[in-house]
């Protein structure tokens, strides 16, 4: 199955490729972006502090430092300011600016958080909705093995709910 739902924690899957919710600085801060950093060690924020930021809606590409995967894909999603400033947009920008990364760098398999439904903001029913969309688009041209890795119980409901199709069976 080209796209898979699981239940875990982002950091401990073994794919080409995992994406960070990141900020525009890059400089680490928390939610998945403090366990990723936390889980690489200090190279990450080394070689982050010489990208110089990234917009929001877009995605800047690392090495894993001690992480099981290959690269680590810094995407900065929209702050929820109540849906009517472009945050549909920027956020599915980020999964396909994350998606061209990966293969770029000839990955077969991709894993993402649910990007802004933490901190941000983003309503997880929603946010969910914008990653399925624009992750199924990109498949109709592509070849990648895609997860998205929801972590918060709420979040994987969500994903029950929505999309029982898409669960990955374990
Ligand atoms: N694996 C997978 N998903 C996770 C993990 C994990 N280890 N930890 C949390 N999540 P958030 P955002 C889920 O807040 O909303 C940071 O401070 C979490 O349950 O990490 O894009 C950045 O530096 C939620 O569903 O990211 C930014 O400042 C999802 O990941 C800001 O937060 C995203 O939550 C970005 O906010």
């Amino acid at each position: 199955m080209p796209m898979q739902i699981i239940r875990g924690d982002i950091t401990k899957r073994s794919v080409d490729a995992i994406v960070n919710a990141a900020n525009r600085s890059l400089l680490g801060g928390g939610g998945v972006d403090g366990c990723i950093h936390r889980a690489a060690g200090p190279a990450l924020l080394a070689e982050c502090r010489t990208l110089g930021g990234c917009d929001t809606g877009s995605a800047k590409l690392t090495g894993a430092g001690e992480l099981p995967c290959q690269y680590v894909i810094h995407a900065v999603g929209p702050v929820w300011h109540g849906g009517r400033h472009g945050e549909r947009e920027l956020l599915s920008s980020c999964y396909r600016t994350a998606l061209g990364l990966a293969l770029e760098k000839q990955c077969t398999s991709i894993a993402f958080p649910l990007i802004s439904a933490g901190v941000y903001g983003y309503p997880k029913e929603q946010a969910l909705e914008v990653a399925v969309e624009t992750i199924r688009d990109f498949l109709r041209t592509h070849e990648m093995l895609v997860e998205l890795v929801l972590f918060d119980q709420d979040a994987y409901q969500t994903g029950q709910a929505l999309y029982p199709d898409l669960i990955a069976q374990t």
